[in-house]
């Protein structure tokens, strides 16, 4: 049995790649205090004892506000981090998947789907670090195969608002009598982290490079959410236009799956993921 690697298995794509692949695979999750990815003798200690033959590197710190509140202590973790992560895999000899985000394309513009091949303007710090750490790991390490994810939902137990994402948020204010406000000019990809823990295995095969890798989604925010919420037959006067919101800026995250799509990994798209998620479980107050 080969032996996996994931970095952050308690978080919340860790712990399901965890859960999917420990039959498949002698699963290895150190926990932070057990491998602190910041330190490089650690990581490099850490593979001479366990010998990994495969590594999805998922710890980081992934909340956007909080890596603007902390530039420095984030950019530790998510650049210096991953830059280790992706040297001593090299080292060893073992392959590595670095998770980068959509948000590297936080400053292009557009209403198009984006591909890997263009220059991004990160204005974020979060989007900023993943792009150096993308650079970097492809620097020391260019068969690192670098995965841009999206933002990602946990389809089940909608009632579990211990984090939230979008299906969540959704219940939770229609629940609650509360207006869903979202933008028109926000558009971004909103992904089932089931399939990517399901995409995972096949992203093994593919060539050293980066690769957008979560749901096509036509519509913007607003307009999904309105779509989802009249098919599920739900009054749209649960829905208000965030007219505030990327008023000045519009934000494009959407990414193109035409890259991935050639080596066979398919994503469903937002839409209808969504819909299906929420479909005869979500409770409109009488
Ligand atoms: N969730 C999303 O929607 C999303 C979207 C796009 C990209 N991503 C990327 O996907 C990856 C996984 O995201 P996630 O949502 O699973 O994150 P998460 O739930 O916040 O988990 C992060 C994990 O990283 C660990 N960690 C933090 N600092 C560490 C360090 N110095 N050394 C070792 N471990 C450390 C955490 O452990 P402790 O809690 O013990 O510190 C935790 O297990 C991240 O790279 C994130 O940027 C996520």
């Amino acid at each position: 049995m080969e032996k996996l690697l994931i970095t952050g298995g308690s978080g919340f794509l860790g712990s399901r790649l965890k859960a999917a692949y420990q039959d498949k695979y002698e699963v290895c999750t150190p926990t932070h205090s057990e491998l602190d990815i910041t330190n490089r003798d650690s990581v490099a200690a850490f593979f001479i004892t366990e010998r990994p033959d495969k590594v999805i590197h998922c710890a980081g710190m992934a909340d956007v506000v909080t890596c603007e509140r902390n530039p420095d202590e984030s950019a530790v973790v998510n650049v210096v981090g991953s830059l280790n992560m992706a040297t001593v895999a090299a080292q060893y000899k073992a392959k590595i998947i670095i998770c980068s985000s959509d948000q590297v394309y936080c400053g292009n513009r557009g209403n198009v789907a984006h591909n890997e091949d263009e220059v991004v303007f990160p204005y974020n710090q979060y989007g900023k670090q993943k792009r150096s750490a993308e650079k970097e790991c492809q620097r020391v390490n260019p068969e690192s195969i670098i995965l841009r994810l999206s933002w990602m939902y946990e389809p089940d137990n909608l009632s579990d608002f211990t984090r939230m994402d979008y299906p969540r948020n959704l219940c939770n204010k229609i629940m609650n009598n509360e207006k869903l406000r979202y933008s028109t000019r926000d558009r971004r990809g909103i992904t089932d982290v089931n399939e990517v823990v399901a995409n995972m295995e096949k992203a093994f095969e593919l060539p050293g490079g980066i690769y957008n890798f979560g749901s096509p989604n036509k519509f913007n925010t607003y307009d999904l959410t309105k779509n989802l919420i009249s098919s599920l037959g739900i009054s749209l006067r649960y829905i208000e236009e965030d007219t505030a919101a990327f008023a000045n800026n519009s934000r494009n995250l959407l990414m193109s799956q035409e890259k991935i799509n050639k080596y066979g990994i398919v994503f469903r798209n937002s839409y209808d993921a969504l819909y299906d998620c929420l479909r005869d479980k979500i409770k409109v107050p009488v």
